[in-house]
């Protein structure tokens, strides 16, 4: 440590005798009576930036490195209160180091949604932002009473590119278009709107970017080189970052564990400033990033990126990184000042940005003036928050398979039910992860009983028990009843974080469990459970098993959502969010392979890529009703364009495959750029075509039909732009509800500029000649439902320039001296990829 350091901190020292440290709980400034009263921070007619760099302006140095940690101590010299910047949301206010639950009374629980994975499936945007609403009304109320600060490090919107990956169960499924429309239905919940005056809270889009695993092979999240091509990064890796910064001024990022083509993203100027901020415009002084918890010191050790501590800490300051989550800024920052490896300007940065996104909070106005700052006990957990809560988990239920009509289930007659599985009796284990203290868990079991006798059995026992010690008793249960459910699958224990899983198959002593049952020939049903896809080959297959749904982590009134659908209380209509990839993938392809078109290693991933056959595939999900769809005539800037070409002017969305219209595309870019969407935030987004389909129940009123949401996908294909060429892309989609028997609904399905787009190699977002078709399949995604056509011609129109990487992404090499060269070695199947081959050591 050089001396002027130590002499800095040891006077320091001598001020923490005096003065407390960070103290429990959050408090508001004082600007009445305190020593700020006459800062112009605490002037309210200004506008934050300008009362954000009037606050920073007088704090000392020590003090601005101080309070860059995700602890902040604040400034108890000038009445500037502790304040704790890591508080989780991921479905409801959730435990986390500033989020303090009561052990008794009030705020001692707050609502508990589904697990986004879930909510992904119910492809229902106001669904979503209803959801956030109440978050970020509860996590107010925790704020009001010092329970919570005001920042949430909520969403994680990585696509689910790998059915392996832990944390998949977080994000809302494997699409980018379909994140990218959640999260900004989130953003809207959560924060207030998309421009507010007072932030209701700031949420977070994590982990940018490219991060997707925990521990895989050897392979470790704190170390990993993401090879990832601008093509894929663009199509696939951004999309939802882009909506989450350009699209829905979202108040933070987080930068992640693993480097991206060489670089820690935490330190690399490309990622955070030349795209995020320059590219995508997100420069309101009021957005910071933070680090992922710790990852300013793996910029040293293990990705060696920086020679020394100080330096790592310097190159992530500099790059944007304004907080890091931990104490590496606190601790090395000071002799990196005093080094001269950073200046105070961008420490000042770092500070005007977060406390700006404070101010942007009401921290620092008066509580009198501010809607959120009176909300209270009394509006958590409210009828209608547990009323939602259910709901999520109903729309997202999946229904895989009813052959023979088992289900809804007919209970008449005293009929009892065997529920039977680890999952059977599940209270926590609905929660998944990132979860808070709940008012109530309603496992299956509470549900089933509820309705009928019940045999109840646990078991095989575990996801790792190689015994069959409790299996006695659930031979029992299923010789007493008249139908057997078996509730089981995955849960936390092998999928969470830092844990991948190896297996995408069902246990073997589950399917022996299974297998045994279905040998009483009952009519039997199962409930698969857990966020990712495990392979249910075996159970599709097996006629004597006539139901099977998916359930996900379905949160704190799960087990009624369960049975009301299989009872028919409720009707399914969630359609997987991800692909339900035969066991056999994970033999195909390294999950360290970030590509997603098939390749000499990887037979492709996702349902635009992968070319083996589903079990099930994104997109499929049953219902208890039938359903007929069909296209309206569209309208907006593609079909005015249409009508330009005299010699062929059909309608460009006419119905049904009937005909087909011809757009110039530089008149559809006239079009959009003379539409009414001067208000669209990019030309992207321009709403080229308004879609209206209109769904029929066809089931006519009688016992065996019902009233029955459902959910129009709405696809891309065509063989445009570059080689090779997606299957299918989803483009639009919503969700129409409770559609009676005999009933139509017609919804309007928008398509943008950007969804009609293809991306070239190096990244830029093209609008490609080409014949165009959008279509609707049917619940299991084979047969074409509706379909409209329409061809472009011209020449190619791009949208968005990509901004490519300047400096150099080469490692630094320049180790550290205190571990040798080789030291940290990628896993198996890091260098496997047919990608260029790991840079790094
Ligand atoms: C910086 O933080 C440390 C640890 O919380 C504390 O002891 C010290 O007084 C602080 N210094 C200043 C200048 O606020
Ligand atoms: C939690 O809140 C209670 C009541 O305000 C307070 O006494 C306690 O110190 C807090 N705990 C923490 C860890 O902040
Ligand atoms: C603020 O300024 C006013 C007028 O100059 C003065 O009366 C008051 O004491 C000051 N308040 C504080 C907290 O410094
Ligand atoms: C401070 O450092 C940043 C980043 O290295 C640099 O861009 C800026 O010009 C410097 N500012 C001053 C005032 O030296
Ligand atoms: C909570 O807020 C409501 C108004 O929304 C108010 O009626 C009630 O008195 C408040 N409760 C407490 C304990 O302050
Ligand atoms: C329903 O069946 C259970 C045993 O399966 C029996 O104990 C109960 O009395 C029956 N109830 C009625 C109303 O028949
Ligand atoms: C079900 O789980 C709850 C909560 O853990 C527990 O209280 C109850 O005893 C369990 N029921 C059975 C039958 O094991
Ligand atoms: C289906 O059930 C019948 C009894 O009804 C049984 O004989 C048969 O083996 C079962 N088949 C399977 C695949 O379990
Ligand atoms: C999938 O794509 C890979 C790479 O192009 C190819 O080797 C393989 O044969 C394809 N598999 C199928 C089933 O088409
Ligand atoms: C009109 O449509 C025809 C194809 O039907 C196409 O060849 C021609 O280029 C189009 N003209 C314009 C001006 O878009
Ligand atoms: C459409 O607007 C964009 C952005 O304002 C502009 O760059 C482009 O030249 C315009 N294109 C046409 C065909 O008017
Ligand atoms: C749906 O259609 C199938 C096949 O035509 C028919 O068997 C079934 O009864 C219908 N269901 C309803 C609820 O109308």
């Amino acid at each position: 440590m050089p001396v002027t350091v130590s002499s800095v901190l040891s006077s320091l020292s001598c001020l923490a005798a005096i003065v407390p440290a960070v103290s429990a709980g959050f408090a508001f400034p004082d600007c009445v009576s305190g020593p700020l009263a006459n800062n112009s921070v605490c002037d309210d007619s200004l506008d934050p930036l300008t009362r954000a760099k009037a606050l920073v302006s007088v704090l000392t140095i020590q003090e601005k490195i101080n309070n860059t940690g995700s602890t902040s101590p604040g400034v108890p010299r000038l009445g500037l209160p502790a304040y704790t910047w890591w508080q989780e949301a991921l479905h409801g206010v959730a435990s986390s180091p500033g989020v303090n639950f009561s052990a008794k009374g009030d705020y001692s629980y707050a609502t508990s949604f589904p697990q986004p994975v879930l909510m992904g499936a119910a492809f229902d945007d106001e669904l979503i932002k209803a959801v956030a609403t109440v978050i970020s009304t509860e996590a107010r109320a925790f704020n009001n009473d010092g329970r919570a600060g005001l920042d949430f490090w909520t969403p994680n919107i990585n696509p689910f590119r790998d059915p392996r990956w832990g944390r998949g169960q977080e994000t809302p499924g494997e699409d980018p278009f379909h994140l990218s429309s959640y999260v900004r239905a989130l953003i809207d919940g959560l924060q207030g709107g998309y421009d507010p005056k007072y932030k209701r809270v700031v949420a977070t889009c994590k982990h940018f970017v490219g991060y997707d695993m925990e521990s895989w092979n050897g392979n470790i999240r704190y170390q990993f080189d993401a090879q990832i091509n601008m093509q894929d990064m663009v199509e696939y890796y951004m999309p939802p970052f882009k909506s989450c910064a350009r699209d829905s001024n979202v108040g933070a990022f987080m930068c992640s564990y693993n480097a991206v083509n060489g670089v820690p993203t935490c330190a690399d100027p490309w990622l955070l400033d030349d795209v995020l901020r320059k590219h995508w415009g997100w420069t309101n002084e009021e957005q910071w990033v933070t680090s992922d918890c710790d990852a300013i010191q793996n910029v040293f050790l293990p990705h060696e990126w920086a020679s020394t501590r100080e330096e790592a800490a310097a190159l992530s300051l500099i790059a944007g990184t304004d907080i890091n989550c931990g104490t590496y800024y606190q601790n090395h920052l000071p002799a990196a000042y005093s080094q001269g490896l950073i200046n105070e300007s961008t420490v000042d940065q770092a500070l005007i940005r977060q406390y700006s996104s404070l101010i942007r909070l009401g921290y620092f106005d008066p509580a009198e003036k501010q809607p959120y700052r009176q909300l209270n006990f009394s509006h958590v957990n409210t009828p209608e928050a547990q009323k939602l809560a259910y709901q999520a988990a109903v729309e997202g239920i999946v229904l895989l398979k009813n052959d023979g009509g088992l289900l809804p289930l007919d209970l008449r007659n005293n009929k009892s039910i065997a529920l039977i599985g680890d999952w059977a009796n599940a209270t926590t284990q609905m929660q998944g992860n990132y979860f808070g203290q709940p008012p109530y868990l309603r496992s299956p079991l509470h549900a089933a009983q509820q309705l009928t006798t019940v045999y109840y059995a646990t078991g095989p026992g575990g996801q790792g028990d190689p015994t069959t010690d409790h299996w006695l008793p659930v031979w029992d249960a299923a010789a007493k009843a008249d139908i057997i459910i078996y509730v089981g699958g995955i849960d936390n224990s092998v999928e969470s974080e830092g844990m991948d899983r190896h297996a995408v198959a069902w246990t073997g002593a589950q399917l022996d469990v299974i297998g045994q049952l279905a040998q009483y020939g009952k009519p039997m049903a199962v409930v698969q459970m857990g966020g990712g896809q495990i392979d249910s080959s075996p159970i599709k297959h097996n006629a004597n098993i006539s139901a099977l749904l998916w359930a996900g982590y379905p949160g704190q009134d799960g087990g009624t959502a369960i049975f009301d659908i299989l009872t028919g209380r409720a009707a399914p209509a969630g359609r997987l969010p991800i692909t339900q990839y035969p066991a056999d993938f994970v033999a195909q392809v390294p999950m360290t392979d970030m590509t997603l078109r098939p390749g000499p290693n990887s037979p492709g991933r996702t349902y635009k890529w992968y070319n083996g056959t589903a079990v099930y595939p994104f997109g499929y999900g049953l219902h208890y009703a039938n359903f007929s769809v069909s296209f309206g005539p569209g309208d907006g800037p593609l079909v005015a364009a249409a009508s330009k070409n005299k010699t062929k002017n059909t309608d460009a969305s006419d119905n049904n495959n009937k005909g087909t219209g011809v757009v110039h595309i530089a008149d559809l870019i006239a079009a959009c750029n003379s539409s009414s969407s001067s208000a669209v935030s990019h030309i992207e987004n321009c709403p080229a075509l308004n879609l209206p389909v209109t769904i029929r129940n066809t089931g006519t009123n009688t016992s065996s039909s019902s009233a029955s949401d459902y959910v129009a996908l709405l696809f891309l294909t065509g063989t445009f732009g570059p080689a090779p060429h997606p299957a299918r892309s989803l483009v639009a989609y919503t969700r129409a509800h409770n559609i009676a028997p005999g009933d139509t609904q017609t919804v309007r399905l928008p398509i943008t500029l950007g969804g009609l787009a293809r991306v070239d190699e190096r990244g830029n977002t093209i609008l490609y000649p080409g014949a165009y078709s959008l279509v609707m399949l049917d619940e299991e995604q084979k047969e074409v439902l509706a379909k409209t056509e329409f061809k472009l011609v011209g020449s190619e129109a791009v949208l968005d320039r990509w901004p490519q990487p300047t400096a150099s992404r080469t490692p630094r090499h320049k180790g550290t001296g205190e571990v040798g060269e080789g030291y940290f070695i990628g896993g198996f199947g890091s260098g496997s990829s047919g990608m260029v081959k790991q840079g790094a050591r």
